[in-house]
């Protein structure tokens, strides 16, 4: 036993050096965290800091929990054929086209596990969504990122930096976290400079609740061979807290996707939310009028107190307040959670997400107590 040891080794020695460099995702402070912290009750805290819905979840959804609670002693149907079927009938696609995962996230990762690796490039835009760059530096893929034009995607730079060894291309419309838009006939031609074997991933987050009408990328899923569009329940559904998203594409694509995913990856509570959640157009209809006017609110609110903004398509804005860091934990302090964005090089900056209209007033009215006047 005792010439077995290597005193001079650990287990996490063996970590693999690409997953042992690698920094976590900071997700946005959990509510109930954040209240111990400060000493308040979770009620007396918003959280603006996740681009979580600000009404809640859909009502169907919360009907068909509650009918379902029962059946959680099942495994999921791990094909998830009730919620394909009805994604296919309202894409109008073909149901093996369409591949589920925990969360877009998830699906995000099946894209590392098929196309990243060494020797591989991915190429995105600078501020673009963070997950793409922490699963390259996970799969040992080269970063390939290009200078944002006015906070967004500059997609002629991005198709000029394709290499011979880009295997996938991430566009982010809306863009998190600066809510940067990329109108339709800049994506068309985009996709026309874009090799048919470089994947084009377009995350589309936030496209239900999009203050600015989206491109039709299902028609390059249905014409091309190498675009994906990725959805998720977490945003204008307000399902964040079940996991569950979508990736339509050809079907070979979504073959390939599949084959990395777990056989209960999403859960029997989310696919059954989900099946509910996508007939509730009233519950859209009300969580599109509220961003307008919250977008309305911080847009003029910003103006007023001179702060800088990214105009916005998306249920969140990007504000530059100078030190965000400071910023966020002063609000922080008064049970109000915003984004730092420090990670994303964005030092200047919070991401506020736009919450009911009396959080968006406490949120102003925090700021304008702790900003010094004049600055930003
Ligand atoms: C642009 C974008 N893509 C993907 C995701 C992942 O969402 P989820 O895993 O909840 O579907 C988010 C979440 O904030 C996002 O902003």
């Amino acid at each position: 036993m005792n010439d077995k040891r290597r005193p001079d080794k650990n287990v996490v020695d063996w970590v693999e050096p690409a997953v042992a460099r690698l920094n976590p995702y900071q997700p946005g402070r959990p509510l109930e965290e954040v209240a111990r912290e400060i000493g308040l009750a979770p009620e007396q805290v918003c959280k603006l800091a996740s681009n979580e819905n600000a009404l809640g979840v859909s009502p169907l959804a919360v009907e068909a929990m509650r009918r379902h609670a029962e059946d959680m002693y099942l495994y999921p149907d791990g094909s998830a054929y009730y919620l394909r079927q009805k994604v296919a009938e309202n894409f109008q696609v073909r149901p093996e086209q369409i591949v589920f995962g925990a969360g877009s996230n998830e699906l995000l990762e099946f894209i590392g596990h098929c196309f990243m690796g060494a020797g591989r490039s991915i190429v995105v835009s600078q501020y673009a969504f963070v997950i793409y760059k922490l699963l390259a530096m996970m799969f040992g893929s080269d970063i390939v990122e290009v200078p944002a034009c006015e906070l967004g995607h500059d997609l002629g730079a991005m198709a000029a930096a394709v290499r011979p060894d880009t295997r996938v291309v991430f566009v982010c419309n809306p863009n998190n976290p600066t809510g940067t838009f990329l109108r339709p006939e800049e994506i068309a031609a985009f996709v026309e400079r874009i090799p048919d074997d470089v994947l084009i991933v377009f995350d589309e987050a936030y496209a239900e609740i999009s203050l600015e009408p989206m491109p039709d990328t299902l028609r390059f899923v249905l014409e091309r061979p190498n675009c994906l569009m990725l959805r998720t329940f977490s945003k204008a559904y307000g399902l964040a807290g079940l996991r569950i998203g979508f990736g339509i594409g050809p079907h070979n694509l979504t073959a390939a996707l599949e084959k990395p995913r777990q056989p209960f990856n999403t859960n029997r509570m989310a696919q059954e939310a989900a099946v509910a959640a996508l007939d509730d157009n009233d519950f859209l209809i009300r969580t599109r009028q509220l961003c307008l006017e919250s977008r309305d609110y911080f847009e003029e609110a910003c103006r007023e107190l001179g702060l800088a903004y990214a105009p916005t398509a998306g249920n969140f804005i990007l504000v530059r307040t100078g030190n965000g860091g400071e910023i966020a934990q002063k609000l922080t302090r008064r049970g109000i959670i915003v984004r730092p964005v420090v990670p994303y090089g964005l030092p200047d900056h919070i991401r506020i997400t736009f919450g009911t209209m009396p959080e968006n007033q406490r949120v102003i009215d925090a700021l304008r107590d702790i900003m010094p006047t004049g600055s930003n």
